[in-house]
């Protein structure tokens, strides 16, 4: 559900990132209040009435009262990055969805790690000091790697991180364009590096869950060395930032299963259901966008899991998921914005 939230704070982080913070009114602290890792929606409406959605990380650790603040980097041509970097303002109304996300670390005691790229620092800096600051044993490892120093987003939260937690937080940050100048480990962060980095920095088998957030091959890439290393898939939690890859590059959920002539969907949502015939070549999002302005999406591009659904019954193929865990597909959740129907009935349920 989407709340008009005023715009309290914009600061700049990096020459092409800020950081915006929302006020969050008493009524709704209850709705907003989120689980480290978690990240909002952003909606706006541009001047031909077309609708943008945008999903951010919360960057800000959680507690009692939620402190809305994520980072937006400007991506190049796009849209709502372009709008909040040139044009938003303290005193602003933007439209936001209620915290969602699975990829989250609800603090505990252990040993966790997280290795980001770029903007992927913005949830784990949320999931770290959420950690340090409630759990007094607990031990976190950062790896971060960004193109260069002045492209690093939130450089001071995470050495106010490291002034204060310096016995439990462990910071090892690589740069891929600046080696000289420096004096920071340089080059990409791809899986072999990391085959030979990891076990030097910490003990790699007593780490108690590994986050990896940033871009789609630096995430695949770590996610093959810690396998490689010998960490089962349950501890490696992953969230993919800018997803380049054309569709038919990444498996389909359910290889091989062919599209019916003709076929329909029911869909619960919000405790109602509905039928809907499914028109050639739409995703079964777009179907019951039809029927129900209200179903949840943000990303439509398989990335950000806000459109995740239960499949009741019948068969989908999914044309890209970089959302869901294995363990969710394998439980039946399937992204409703990458799926079509390979059954002639699909039933979905989005309150599950
Ligand atoms: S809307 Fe983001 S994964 Fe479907």
């Amino acid at each position: 559900m989407f709340h008009p939230l005023r715009v309290s704070e914009v600061e700049p982080l990096t020459d092409d990132a800020v950081a915006l913070t929302l006020a969050v009114p008493p009524e709704l602290r209850e709705a907003f209040r989120h689980t480290p890792g978690q990240h909002i929606a952003l909606r706006r409406r541009t001047a031909h009435g077309e609708e943008i959605r945008r999903t951010y990380s919360i960057c800000a650790p959680a507690g009692p009262e939620p402190a809305l603040r994520v980072g937006i980097r400007l991506v190049e041509g796009g849209e709502f990055s372009t709008y909040a970097l040139k044009e938003l303002a303290v005193g602003d109304t933007v439209e936001v969805m209620e915290p969602t996300g699975r990829f989250v670390l609800e603090p505990r005691p252990g040993h966790f790690a997280a290795i980001v790229g770029g903007s992927g620092i913005t949830p784990v800096l949320s999931i770290a000091a959420t950690l340090l600051i409630r759990e007094p044993t607990a031990r976190f490892c950062l790896i971060r790697s960004d193109r260069t120093v002045a492209s690093t987003m939130f450089l001071e939260e995470v050495a106010d991180l490291k002034d204060r937690f310096p016995d439990r937080f462990q910071l090892v940050t690589v740069v891929s364009r600046e080696e000289r100048q420096t004096g920071l480990p340089s080059g990409r962060l791809d899986r072999e590096r990391l085959t030979g980095l990891l076990p030097a920095l910490l003990p790699v088998a007593e780490v108690d869950g590994w986050f990896l957030c940033g871009p789609l091959g630096l995430v695949s890439g770590a996610e093959r060395a810690l396998r490689g290393l010998g960490v089962e898939r349950a501890r490696i939690h992953q969230e993919i930032f800018h997803v380049d890859e054309a569709p038919s590059a990444v498996a389909t959920a359910t290889p091989g299963a062919r599209a019916p002539a003709h076929s329909t969907l029911t869909a619960s949502l919000g405790g109602r259901s509905g039928t809907w015939p499914v028109q050639e070549g739409e995703s079964l999002l777009e179907t019951v966008l039809r029927g129900r302005a209200d179903a949840p999406y943000a990303c439509k591009g398989g990335v950000c899991g806000t459109c995740r659904a239960f499949l009741v019954s019948g068969e989908v193929t999914m044309d890209r998921n970089f959302a869901l865990e294995p363990e969710e597909t394998d439980a039946g959740y399937v992204l409703a914005c990458q799926s079509h129907p390979a059954t002639t009935e699909v039933e979905l349920d989005f309150d599950r």
